[in-house]
């Protein structure tokens, strides 16, 4: 039987994918296999009260707000999200639910709250869920909290649990699915290790493509069959990438995935660049720092113009001068966040 009312809190934290997502089918099924690094500093903080309604409401009953003040804005993107889970979750409607979420990193940084969020409230309605289901094992609950997240937001799927985690059937990975995110099953070299994630703010406006419509236009795209074989064969280097830590084969391997996601959004109809002046600046320092320095520094993009720069742990002191001394100046009000690879979402 529900409980009357409660509340419970998550922080659950964004990821940033080194085989990325891009495009997908219907249910939000990836039409290729992705894989990140979780990340830890970059988080989003959710607290979810419900009480039981006398009957059960026609519509879903909620508010949400950010940081202590109403978001209407945000309702919408809830309410789909409440209609995919709803089959999953029958228990929605009897309740009222009050959503209140902050973010640890700043609003409008540009950078994306979605994996952070959606996984949070995810895992928020799957506290409700084990009220009535007690013996629920661990590995069930967040199997079924990334299987939710992933219909509020794709990348979503892969902010539960783990430090390398990958959501996305592929031959090569034992137990993956397209349903939720697994923690990576294999080897991976100590030199991955709480690997280092400085996230550049190059430009905090609006994205002009939201990746809705980025993912949709990867239908009818000409190169689409080979960008998901190649996501295919990607996440089968890293394999070997992981077990033996050769860090050049890691750098060749995720930058060029981050330049073919922008490649498919500059070949796409209509095309678009998300890549701003100082996004390239950023690119072409981080290259000439890692030719004259010998360090294993590289980048890797998302779906907007902030770079992340990617580091081992063991250049954390040099890079993060060469960061404070030559890249801030690019970023805007020379904004960065220092962040590194965590563990996963937590009850707190
Ligand atoms: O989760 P979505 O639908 O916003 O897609 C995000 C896709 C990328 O961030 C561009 C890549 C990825 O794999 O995270």
């Amino acid at each position: 039987k529900p409980v009357a009312s409660g509340n419970t809190r998550y922080k659950s934290p964004s990821n940033i994918a080194l085989v990325k997502y891009w495009g997908k089918k219907e249910n939000q099924i990836p039409a290729n296999p992705s894989i990140s690094f979780t990340l830890n500093e970059c988080a989003t903080v959710t607290t979810l009260s419900y009480r039981k309604a006398d009957r059960p409401n026609d519509a879903f009953s909620f508010e949400i707000s950010l940081d202590g003040k109403k978001e209407e804005g945000f309702k919408p993107k809830i309410k789909t999200f409440f209609e995919r889970v709803y089959p999953y979750l029958p228990f929605l409607k009897e309740y009222h639910f009050e959503i209140e979420t902050s973010n640890s990193f700043p609003h409008s940084s540009g950078i994306a709250s979605s994996a952070s969020g959606m996984s949070a409230l995810a895992l928020c309605l799957m506290e409700i869920e084990r009220n009535l289901d007690p013996g629920m094992s661990a590995d069930f609950f967040n199997r079924k909290a990334s299987f939710l997240a992933r219909l509020g937001s794709g990348s979503a799927a892969r902010s539960i649990k783990g430090s390398l985690v990958q959501w996305g059937e592929h031959a090569g990975t034992e137990g993956s699915s397209d349903l939720y995110g697994i923690e990576y099953p294999y080897k991976v070299h100590s030199v991955f290790n709480d690997y280092c994630d400085t996230i550049l703010l190059v430009d905090k406006g609006q994205k002009q493509v939201s990746s809705t419509v980025g993912h949709d236009l990867m239908h009818n795209h000409p190169f689409s069959k080979q960008r998901f074989d190649q996501a295919h064969e990607n996440l089968s280097k890293l394999r070997s990438i992981f077990e033996s830590g050769n860090l050049d084969e890691f750098i060749g391997l995720v930058e060029s995935e981050a330049l073919t996601l922008h490649a498919m959004m500059m070949t796409s109809r209509p095309y678009f660049i998300l890549m701003k002046p100082n996004t390239l600046e950023i690119i072409n320092r981080i290259w000439a720092y890692r030719e004259a320095t010998k360090t294993h520094v590289c980048f890797t993009l998302d779906a907007g113009a902030n770079v992340h720069v990617l580091y081992p742990k063991n250049e954390k002191a040099l890079v993060e001068r060469f960061i404070a001394d030559e890249l801030a100046g690019y970023c805007q009000n020379g904004q960065f966040i220092h962040d590194h690879v965590g563990r996963g979402a937590r009850k707190i």
